[in-house]
Formats: C-alpha cells, structure tokens, sequence
C-alpha cells in the first residue's frame, strides 16, 4: 500500500557518481578559494596549533565538549605515541526531568559551572596541585592564538544562551573562580576534528586528515602551505556549513525547522542528530501521517540491521512508534528508504574527503590514512562499504590507497596532546 511511495522517496537520496565528482570537486574548489581569502560556505578556522612531534610527555586534564555527554579525563602522555587515563569522569550534558545544559533555557553560567563540577570530580578536589587543561570544544570557533576560542555560532541544536560571541576559556576560568579553586589552567582550545587528529598523528606520522562522523559531521586537515607567511597548522574546515549541495523535499523541511535554517547544509544531510529526522519527514510523507514522527540515528541502524525474514524488528518499531502494523512489501521498502538515507550520508562525506586529498596533494595522491572518529562511522551498518564504494567511484584506481581508519577516544588525547604542546 505504502511500497511505491516509499520508493520514490528513497529515490530523491540518490547520487551518481557523477554527482560525486561534483561534490569532491565543489570541496576542493571552496577550500581553495577560501585560502585565496574568497568568501565561500566553509569556515576554514586556523587552529593555531600544527602536528604533534610523539614526544609529548606529562600529565594534563582533558576536556571533551560538545556531543551528549561531557567527559573530563586525567591522563598522563608516555611519548611514542602512548598514554595512560588516570581518572574518567563522563556526564550527559542533558538528563530528561532533571536538567538541560544546552537548551535556550540554560545560561552560560549554568553551564560552566557544570563543567567546572565534573572538572573537579575528575581531579577528586584537589585544590592545589597545578593542573593544565586541554579542551576540545567542537563548535566553529574564530581563534588567533592557541587559547581565545571564541564561539562564533552553536551547531548541532545547541542553545545555551550567553556563549556565542564568548571566548569559551574565559567563561570556563570564571566557573572555575566560582566553584573556589583556581589551579586548574585553561591552556588550549582545540576543534574535535583537530583532536582526533593530534591522536592518530601523535601515533603515525604522515597522517593529515581528522574527521567526525557522529552526532556532528566535520573535517579538518593539515596545511602546509599558505598563500602568505601564515605558518603550516590545522585548519578546521567546518564541513558540515558547505552548501554546495541539490537538497530535495526532506532536507529543506528539516532545514526550515532546525535552529539555524539556511546553515549547516551538508551536517544536515549527513550526520547523527540529523538523519533520524530526515527518515521522520520522509516517513510523514510515505505513510501519511498526520503529525511528524521521532526518529533517532539508532532506530536507522536497528532498521538496516533487521535481517529476519519477517522484519519484525521494523514492525515493532513502527508499532511502538506510530501503532502502525504493515505489510512485509512495505516495511521492506522502510527498510530500503533507511538504507538509501544512510547511504547518501556515508558517500556525501567520502566526497568531500576526495576533495580535500586532491587539495593537500594536487599532483598524485600517495596511499594515505583518513582518521575519522564518530559513532556513525563506527556503528552504522553499511556507511564503511559505502564511503568506500563512493571513493572508488571519484578516485577510481587511486582509492586503493586510502585508508579510513577509526581513531576512537581521539577528542581526549588531542585535547591533552593540544596542552602538552602549547604549555
Ligand atoms: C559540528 C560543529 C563542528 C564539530 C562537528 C563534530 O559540525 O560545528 O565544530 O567539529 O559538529 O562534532
């Protein structure tokens, strides 16, 4: 009853391989264009900060803001490319009822002073050792050193009022003051993209490109070479702001009724926080419904993995959901339009990958490992062979040589890493 529709819409998920192309050439263009200081839709923030030696040594606190939980870790670094945690403390930065730091109706302050708590817990009150701390804040920040990120806009849904426009450091050194101790040092501020970087370059050299592909979608890459005497450091390219990008029906009624319509085109197309949504409005559309349903990232993979002859787990789904029972043609075309969401996902984010390869080495690509850190790319069934299959069809022979590697817990031992170099 529903199969046809359904298929249609999974149809306008569709990209070729020249379409591909496209976007890998679009991306190349743009980060080109912005070093020539051309405006374009990517941000391009300098870091401040270039490669690590894998000599860094010592003990240093890392921060970790900026997807669902909070995470404030001791570590010490060991060199080599080795370090040791000490202490773990992670805490969701919302808890349904009880509190919720990143909506419009939480301050600044409020926040802060939560993350200066969990600092403390991590360092179990001790109020007088000297402690440096690293932070990756993974939010588009506008920086001219190493330390005064400065939030330039939430992404992500993020809302807290009071911190866009704030050097985040300062708002974190103020909360600090306020929970009574001050020997905990703010030293630097890094992008999540940048500390996953740091981690995997800290460990093997020659690595040049940092990704996320999680709740949030972005990429950072080394460059080495400025068109004036910038010296070479990591730029955060902020990737999910490209909109160089055919949206269809879905995307732009997602768009409209996200925080910031208009902005963070290909994030909406492509990551976490997103995609679950965009199955909601594809599934209003296919099956009628009057209200728009919830949809997470986690029910797209539990629907793609649903391997029974049957697709029970999809019919249990849609009936705890929408108190829905359909016919086996249609959940497997719910099952196809999940698959083809994902797909368009995994293959736009290889894309721009291309284009940034073909960037940082414009005469030939050598074999090269792309890092990448995330939960899509870790968990979401079929992203690994459809990043791949889409880099094969940009790069053809050359996709041999590249490697997407996971660089899991990279946001801690960059923001460590981040303090030990800038210290
Ligand atoms: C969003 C942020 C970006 C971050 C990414 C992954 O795109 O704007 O700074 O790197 O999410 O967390």
């Amino acid at each position: 009853m529903y199969a046809n529709i359904l298929t249609d819409i999974s149809k306008d998920f569709n990209l070729t391989p020249d379409n591909l192309k496209e976007i890998a050439s679009c991306a190349r263009y743009e980060i080109e264009q912005s070093l020539s200081n051309n405006p374009t839709s990517l941000k391009m923030l300098k870091s401040y900060i270039g490669l690590p030696s894998g000599l860094e040594t010592g003990e240093y606190l890392a921060l970790d803001f900026g997807g669902t939980n909070l995470r404030v870790v001791l570590l010490e670094l060991l060199g080599n490319g080795e370090y040791k945690i000490i202490k773990k403390v992670a805490k969701p930065l919302k808890f349904p009822g009880l509190y919720d730091f990143i909506s419009a109706d939480s301050t600044a302050a409020e926040l802060f002073d939560f993350i200066a708590a969990t600092i403390d817990e991590a360092i179990a009150g001790n109020h007088d050792k000297k402690y440096y701390l690293g932070h990756t804040f993974s939010f588009p920040s506008s920086q001219t050193n190493i330390y005064n990120a400065k939030l330039i806009t939430w992404t992500k849904e993020f809302a807290t009022t009071g911190v866009e426009g704030q050097i985040v450091n300062d708002l974190l050194k103020e909360a600090l003051q306020r929970q009574g101790f001050s020997n905990v040092e703010p030293i630097a501020v890094i992008n999540d993209t940048v500390a996953v970087l740091l981690a995997a370059a800290y460990k093997s050299a020659d690595t040049y490109i940092g990704s996320i592909y999680a709740t949030g979608h972005n990429t950072c890459y080394f460059e080495s070479n400025f068109n004036d005497d910038t010296k070479p450091m990591i730029i955060n390219l902020e990737i999910g702001g490209f909109s160089k990008l055919a949206i269809n029906k879905y995307d732009a009624m997602l768009d409209e009724n996200s925080e910031l319509p208009g902005q963070q085109r290909l994030e909406k197309m492509v990551s976490g926080r997103y995609i679950g949504e965009l199955f909601a409005y594809c599934l209003q559309q296919g099956l009628k419904l009057k209200t728009l349903p919830q949809f997470t990232s986690i029910d797209l993979s539990n629907i793609i993995n649903d391997n029974s002859a049957e697709l029970t787990a999809i019919q249990e789904l849609l009936k705890n959901t929408l108190n829905l029972t359909l016919a086996i043609e249609d959940l497997n075309a719910v099952q196809n339009l999940a698959a083809a969401i994902v797909s368009r996902s995994a293959r736009i984010v290889a894309a721009t990958y291309c284009g940034i390869l073909w960037h940082i080495f414009p005469n030939a690509i050598p074999k090269h490992n792309i890092v990448i850190d995330g939960s899509v790319f870790e968990k979401m069934p079929t992203v690994n062979r459809n990043m791949h299959e889409s880099l094969q069809q940009i790069l053809t022979d050359e996709s041999d040589k590249i490697s997407l590697t996971l660089e899991n817990g990279g946001s801690i031992l960059g923001a460590a890493l981040a303090a030990a170099m800038s210290k």
